[in-house]
């Protein structure tokens, strides 16, 4: 008996690198975001082929994700987009991670611990230019920078920042985070006498502004295919992770007939009902109960009833024809049809970005153009 399995399709994958650098200037490189074990598509294996397509840089969120991603691609840049300590330093130095340096204090501590081991760490400094999350507020930041430019154990080599919110219908915020990022990285090149490496945009704001892309993007989501389907956007990707599971029973059951934990779906005639081997504890959200749909002969085939935690029930139609070891997919394409993540996170009032993190790890990741 099988679980359900998510299939990544690695060309598809190299067709969306294209299209993404085909937009960019060739002084620009792609930063591929590939934490959280790529967006649940496995991070060993995409960091690989992106590294094959001429991707020279990833990012990641913890020292265990860059160490993984440094076996898939030993020539890359790897920076830390997450805050290391003192303690993460020899790790980082060993596997030529670049942390990111958020406040003083930190730079100050990565500064000593890699000063103590006689050696100098590689760091970009990251600035909030209004996101309110990580990095040294703007108001401060060329001071700081300054002061930090000083110790022996860092070598600032780059400076970050990230945008909160990309509109174009309402991009004054945005704007604002740009011009603040410019006039800030001028006066500390202006100061340190020498260009740092500059990167700002993830997806959104790349596909938008073109200038903004400075000397790399951030992109995750659009080399996974999402985000780019609104008509302003510079570059279309399209998916590359399906996720596939098998029928496990097939009923006929009378009109009236109440389907799973507390009946909240009835038969309005007689049909057939399938049961499919995947549940929320394999990140099929609950909230897709009598909301979602999977593919089975190549239709939409609604999900009746709640979700449970290792099934689901669709409802298939009398006369189906659809048999125990049938193929369904929960997020992909079969024949004409198509159901993705973002479909999905609608129904769930959420966003792709969870919809594909929610994956159970544990499911057979498979891939095809490996
Ligand atoms: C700092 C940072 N940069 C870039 C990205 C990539 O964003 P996206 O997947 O929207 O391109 C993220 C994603 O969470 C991030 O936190």
């Amino acid at each position: 008996m099988r679980r359900s399995w998510v299939e990544v399709d690695l060309n598809a994958l190299a067709e969306n690198i294209r299209a993404i650098r085909a937009g960019l200037s060739p002084r620009t490189e792609i930063i591929f975001v590939v934490k959280a074990d790529a967006y649940g598509h496995g991070a060993v294996p995409v960091a690989r082929k992106a590294a094959a397509c001429g991707v020279k840089w990833f990012a990641v969120a913890f020292p265990d994700e860059a160490v993984e991603v440094r076996r898939a691609a030993p020539e890359a840049e790897l920076l830390l987009l997450g805050v290391a300590a003192a303690e993460d330093v020899p790790a980082l130095l060993e596997h030529r991670i670049i942390p990111i340096v958020v406040d003083e204090e930190q730079g100050r501590e990565l500064a000593a611990a890699a000063a103590d081991r006689g050696r100098r760490l590689p760091v970009h400094v990251k600035v909030d230019t209004g996101m309110g999350r990580l990095g040294i507020p703007w108001t401060d930041a060329y001071e700081v920078i300054c002061r930090l430019a000083d110790q022996p154990g860092i070598e600032i080599t780059g400076l970050c920042s990230h945008f909160a919110k990309v509109e174009p219908d309402d991009e004054e915020q945005a704007r604002e985070q740009a011009e603040r990022f410019f006039s800030i990285s001028r006066q500390v090149e202006e100061e340190l006498g020498r260009k740092l490496f500059k990167h700002m945009s993830s997806s959104r704001a790349f596909l938008y502004r073109r200038e903004w892309d400075l000397d790399g993007i951030r992109p995750g989501i659009a080399l996974y295919g999402y985000g780019t389907g609104e008509a302003w956007v510079r570059a279309r990707t399209r998916p590359i992770l399906s996720w596939k599971a098998e029928v496990i029973q097939v009923k006929r059951l009378p009109a009236g007939h109440p389907i799973g934990y507390y009946g909240t779906y009835r038969t309005r005639h007689e049909t057939e009902i399938a049961v499919i081997a995947a549940g929320y504890a394999d990140g099929y959200l609950r909230m897709l109960s009598n909301r979602g749909a999977v593919l089975i002969h190549g239709r939409r085939c609604p999900v009746v009833g709640r979700v449970s935690m290792n099934w689901i029930t669709v409802e298939v139609g009398p006369g189906s024809g659809v048999r125990r070891g049938d193929e369904a997919v929960l997020i992909g394409r079969q024949g004409e049809e198509e159901i993705w993540a973002d479909e999905l996170a609608t129904l769930c009032r959420t966003i792709p970005y969870e919809i594909l993190t929610e994956i159970d790890p544990r499911l057979e990741l498979r891939y095809l153009g490996a």
